[in-house]
């Protein structure tokens, strides 16, 4: 069989681990593939960093969508981030030029995902996004695929591991909200703009992706109430705790008949449930099926391996020739509910 090429944009916390993750398992990945995994080009802003893995075997290209577009791969894999820009570009010329995509990028497809799902499928190719949600645990896949029996009609969870490594470490260690928050950025944790993080945003972000899976919706991220922890203090969190309670971020979707209503917010959560006891940089994913009934996944939500293990599995997919639609029906009939947010109330 032909080796899969793929082309990496973006060697930050995710783009090396992944470089590393395929790397270390290739020998894994073949017998399991039924071909090889090569890397054939990467891109980033500076050539000369220091990264922990060896990039100088692959073709180096300064500009992304310029090797998008150029490279000799069957997969364009990007990490670099952000809803506009360069991420939307490359992703656009990639899949325009018949090639499969592989992302983290969580912002880009609750912007966009919609759009770019319609171009993959009008050119046959996948966009495979396990990373973007809860790190290295496969929800996406677990809703999509696994789920797939099931009408669905509530998807909730830890979905930001920023902030419940900042919720759970305040509450441990009575530690200042900002000295913790910068412990976890320089964990590769928190993105680019950490505001993203604290605000609600990222975690906006990731409800409004498994919305979609869930529900089989058209993705509606401006519907979703968010609130982040900024105003959460250390009293709170200690408060909380003497009335039997623990404060975690959730997202939180749900169906209503023809409405799905979103919203991320601080919630308190009894002492003692499961969710109650997920801390650090973990998340946990809840959903409840009508043959399934209520089922959670737990795992680490952030960070270069548990990222790169949802990557490296989407390009296996790919590898092996499965193909399933973005948000597991066809983009063309993704279905419009009408959307509800707390404000909406
Ligand atoms: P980093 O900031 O660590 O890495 C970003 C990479 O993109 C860097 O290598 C940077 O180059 C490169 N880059 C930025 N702008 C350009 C450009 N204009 N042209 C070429 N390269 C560019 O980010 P992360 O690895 O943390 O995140 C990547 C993506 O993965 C984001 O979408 C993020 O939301 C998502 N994600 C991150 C997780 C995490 O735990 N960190 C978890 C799940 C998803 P250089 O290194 O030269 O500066
Ligand atoms: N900043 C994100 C988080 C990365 O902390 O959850 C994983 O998506």
């Amino acid at each position: 069989n032909t080796p899969l090429k793929i082309a990496i944009a973006g060697l930050g916390t995710v783009g090396a681990g992944t470089v590393g993750v395929i790397e270390k398992n290739s020998a894994l990945l073949k017998a399991r593939c039924g071909r090889e995994i090569v890397i054939t080009a990467v891109s980033a802003r500076d050539r000369g960093r220091d990264r922990g893995v060896d990039v100088s075997p692959y073709a180096w290209y300064d500009d992304p969508c310029a090797m998008a577009q150029d490279a000799d791969c069957d997969v364009v894999v990007e990490l670099i981030g952000g809803s506009e820009g360069v991420a939307r570009d490359l992703v656009t010329a990639a899949l325009g030029s018949g090639k499969h995509v592989v992302s983290a990028n969580k912002a880009l497809l609750a912007h966009h995902g919609v759009e770019l799902a319609k171009i993959a499928e009008e050119k046959g190719v996948s966009l495979n996004y396990e990373a973007a949600v809860a790190g290295g645990i496969p929800i996406v896949k677990t809703l999509r695929e696994g789920l797939a029996g099931n009408a669905l009609s509530r998807v909730y969870g830890i979905l930001n591991g920023t902030c419940n490594y900042i919720l759970s470490t305040m509450r441990e260690t009575g530690r200042d909200y900002a000295d913790v928050l910068a412990e976890a950025q320089s964990l590769g944790y928190a993105e680019a703009d950490p505001a993203f993080d604290i605000e609600g945003v990222d975690a906006a972000h990731k409800i409004a992706i498994l919305a979609s899976v869930a529900f089989g919706g058209a993705l509606n991220f401006p519907s979703v109430h968010v609130e982040g922890i900024t105003n959460i203090s250390a009293l709170d969190i200690q408060f909380a705790d003497e009335l039997g309670f623990r404060i975690k971020l959730l997202g939180i979707a749900e169906r209503h008949d023809d409405v799905i209503d979103q919203r991320v917010h601080p919630c308190l959560v009894r002492g003692g449930s499961p969710i109650s006891t997920v801390e650090g940089v973990f998340n946990a994913v809840v959903a409840d099926g009508d043959a399934v009934d209520t089922l959670m996944h737990e795992g680490r939500g952030a960070g270069a391996g548990p990222t790169s293990s949802a990557v490296v599995a989407d390009i296996a997919d790919i590898a092996r020739g499965v193909s399933v639609p973005t948000f597991g029906v066809p983009a063309g009939v993704l279905r419009d509910y009408a959307s509800q947010s707390i404000a909406d109330r």
